[in-house]
């Protein structure tokens, strides 16, 4: 009889086990929640908003100290010559209070097949490690995965979550599920 008990109890606790997390999304990555990005023509920063909104994350734009031209044939070049030779430009400014947030979320439009240098000053000047990154990006046609080198490279002690190329609105919220959002 007793070891009938212990049979029971054992099947239950195994039947328990089995169903946590069935149907429902991976838990979110927990705590406080950052979406930085860079936006120079406006279509990343609008993701950024929705991202925001969504997750309820506090909002950063990555700005350069001095401000990209507006004329988009001279920023093409100003930022293929900025790739070409390394160069980091300086940030307007900071984030204040990044150890507050466990989760940032990194928002960018893809430059000449890879992140703009600015993401690059930002993860140079903003210490995101034991941090979980969640890389987005909007483009062209270019895929995020073109830019993922430069995140893994700027973000090395960071856990890496699965990114978005958001060109696609309707893409956003499937996304964020799959994340556990
Ligand atoms: C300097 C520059 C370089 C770009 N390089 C690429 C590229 O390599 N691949 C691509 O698909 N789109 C490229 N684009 C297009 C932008 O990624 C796309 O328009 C993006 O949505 C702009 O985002 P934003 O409005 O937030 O600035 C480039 C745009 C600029 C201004």
């Amino acid at each position: 009889m007793k070891n009938l008990f212990v049979a029971f109890v054992l099947i239950c606790g195994i039947y328990a086990v089995g169903t946590i997390g069935q149907g429902v999304a991976s838990a979110a990555p927990s705590g406080k929640i950052l979406v930085a990005y860079f936006s120079w023509a406006g279509n990343t920063k609008h993701v950024a908003e929705d991202i925001a909104a969504r997750v309820g994350g506090d909002l950063f734009e990555i700005a350069p100290s001095t401000p990209y031209t507006k004329d988009y044939d001279s920023v093409l070049e100003v930022a293929k010559q900025e790739q070409y030779e390394g160069r980091l430009p300086s940030l307007a400014a900071n984030v204040e209070n990044l150890s507050d947030y466990n989760v940032v979320f990194l928002g960018y439009p893809i430059w000449w097949y890879d992140a703009p240098q600015i993401i690059k000053s930002f993860m140079a000047t903003h210490d995101l490690s034991g941090k979980t990154v969640i890389p987005f990006c909007t483009s062209g046609g270019s895929d995020l995965s073109e830019s993922m080198n430069s995140i893994r490279q700027g973000c090395p002690n960071s856990e890496i979550a699965e990114g978005l190329t958001a060109n696609s609105e309707s893409d956003i919220e499937p996304w964020l599920a799959r994340l556990g959002f």
